[in-house]
């Protein structure tokens, strides 16, 4: 299935990088990935730092992404952002139901549902994390999780939508870590996440549909996760911030297209 599948190599710069660092840090990955990319790439800055990004990326094969956007149109909701005002800064992608803003900001399925119709509404692609927690996986509750968070964020998505989607799974227990999944188990889970959706959209084919890997990945250990079948690219916390460490992730993600 993946190699039919571009792969994505996305940055999450999470709360971090003021913008004269987030100018700083973007500058120094253009001058590394300025070249043809047979994988797309995507920097997801926090929100004060999009413009400043945006304008240094134009033009060249990055591509910008938000971690987060409110379902409202633009109206009284002080504190927020809308759909609208990303797409109109050139944000192509916005990261959706992330493990942090469920613990931290009480996501639930249902917003993510709502956040995900808006974005698709302003013709931004949602990248829809699931994930299940370390105490989940010891009770053999990673399926159960899994499609609990998929169908609830996927309820009354036309499939023509649903494959506009981008899929992350991120494992909490892996989320800023160190303790990357093995490529085994990262597989085992994308292929029921790919299953998942088929049956969630009504298909008995296999769907196309990007399923990226999130929870320490690093230069070292990206080849193996790119090299399984169902692995279709990276969301990258921690490496992120790393130009060098970021580039050999997206020099991975080139590699194993190769083959
Ligand atoms: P990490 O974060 O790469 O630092 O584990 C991934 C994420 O939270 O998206």
């Amino acid at each position: 299935m993946s190699q039919s599948i571009k792969k994505i190599v996305a940055g999450n710069w999470k709360m971090f990088q003021t913008p004269s660092q987030a100018e700083k840090l973007s500058k120094e990955l253009l001058s590394l990935l300025n070249s043809a990319y047979n994988c797309a790439i995507l920097l997801c800055p926090p929100y004060v730092s999009l413009d400043r990004v945006a304008s240094i990326i134009r033009g060249s094969p990055i591509g910008l992404g938000a971690q987060d956007l409110h379902w409202e149109e633009q109206s009284a909701r002080t504190g927020k952002i809308s759909g609208d005002m990303l797409a109109d800064i050139g944000v192509s992608h916005v990261i959706l139901g992330h493990s942090e803003q469920r613990s931290y900001f009480h996501e639930d399925d249902l917003s993510v549902n709502k956040k995900i119709k808006a974005a698709l509404g302003c013709k931004l692609r949602p990248i829809i994390c699931v994930g299940e927690s370390l105490e989940q996986r010891e009770k053999g509750k990673v399926e159960e999780t899994i499609s609990k968070q998929l169908n609830g964020a996927l309820k009354d998505i036309p499939k023509e939508k649903i494959l506009q989607c981008v899929i992350a799974y991120e494992p909490i227990w892996a989320i800023g870590t160190g303790k990357t999944a093995s490529p085994e188990q990262a597989q085992e889970v994308h292929s029921f996440i790919r299953k998942s959706i088929a049956k969630i959209c009504d298909s008995s084919q296999v769907l196309p549909m990007p399923i990226l890997y999130g929870g320490s990945v690093k230069g070292e250990n990206a080849a193996s996760l790119f090299a399984c079948p169902d692995i279709n690219g990276a969301l990258v916390g921690g490496a992120s911030l790393k130009a060098r460490e970021f580039s050999a992730i997206v020099e991975a993600a080139r590699d194993s297209g190769k083959k």
